[in-house]
């Protein structure tokens, strides 16, 4: 009977630690906004302090090899303490900052892969190249990669899978246009680029600091006009919100949902301070080091807990 009593207890205990895990952690109270009932809260609870800040450099089609050098240099002599750091370089680039970087700390991520092992794709690198060329992190999804190069919902779910299975990192990017934001269809668009994108996942699932999402409102992309911390912000609760629907509740508050789209030092630690936000995507202000390392300091300075 007592046995008996044990297993529930514990099965309790475990879908407390599922649905919130404040409630079943013991000796703690409720959060605020934490509903009675154990069902989860109704806004994101501000428990960042589990998920390590990333800032990702995505320099696009931009950089030469002498500057990326120096560019380098600049980045390793700055503060980086408690963000990780990812630099997106061209794919021509990525052994010349291989060779040129001191910390194995700043990882190399490519902003575009074929997901097939090898053979007759030319113009196209494969993982295994990369791996070579000492990249972990790859990006996915982002919306020149989707509008311009015509990349569907289907070959990025292929892509979102296959990066996973071979150990690297992916920066999963999703975001509404200008006429999808003014149409009131922001919502719908995040769920089904997210739905979409996730389709090709099944149990087992990856753990959640090895996948990143990104909220990159396609608006604010280039454009010098940030979406605002209010809207960032609910874009990320609303995106681990669907995330705690595919995977758990708990699984979500350990994924790191980053904010990109005209991110740059002047707005950074405004956006950085909204608890759903953890860490950026910068196309723009990534290019120079000086630019790009006050983001990174500027988000450390917003995540560090007292
Ligand atoms: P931006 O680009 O910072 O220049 O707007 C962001 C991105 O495209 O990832």
């Amino acid at each position: 009977m007592s046995d008996l009593r044990q297993d529930i207890e514990q099965m309790v205990r475990q879908a407390l630690r599922e649905l919130a895990p404040e409630l079943a952690a013991p000796g703690t109270t409720p959060a605020p906004g934490l509903a009675p009932t154990g069902a989860r809260p109704a806004t994101s609870t501000p428990s960042y302090g589990q998920r390590v800040p990333l800032v990702a450099a995505n320099w696009k089609m931009n950089q030469l090899s002498a500057p990326a050098r120096a560019f380098i240099a600049e980045l390793e002599a700055k503060d980086r303490q408690g963000v990780q750091t990812v630099l997106c370089a061209p794919h021509i680039l990525l052994p010349v900052l291989a060779a040129a970087r001191r910390q194995t700390g700043l990882q190399l991520g490519a902003q575009n892969f074929h997901p097939e092992a090898a053979g007759a794709f030319t113009g196209e690198h494969s993982l295994a190249m990369l791996a070579d060329a000492g990249v972990e992190a790859v990006i996915i999804g982002h919306s020149e990669r989707r509008n311009l190069f015509g990349e569907t919902d289907a070959l990025l779910a292929r892509k979102l899978a296959f990066a996973l299975t071979h150990g690297f990192l992916p920066i999963f990017c999703i975001g509404e246009n200008l006429a999808e934001r003014r149409d009131g269809a922001t919502f719908r668009v995040l769920r089904n680029q997210l739905v979409a994108g996730l389709a090709g996942l099944a149990p087992p699932f990856p753990e959640p600091d090895r996948v990143v999402f990104a909220y990159e409102p396609i608006w604010a992309i280039g454009t010098g006009l940030n979406a605002t911390a209010v809207q960032a912000q609910e874009a990320a609760a609303f995106v681990r919100e669907r995330l705690a629907e595919k995977f758990s509740w708990a699984w979500a508050q350990k994924v790191r949902v980053l904010y990109g789209g005209s991110a740059n030092e002047k707005n950074a630690a405004e956006l950085a301070a909204q608890p759903d936000i953890d860490g950026f995507l910068v196309g723009n202000a990534s290019l120079k080091a000086p630019t790009f390392s006050s983001i990174i300091e500027q988000t450390a300075a917003c995540k560090r807990r007292p």
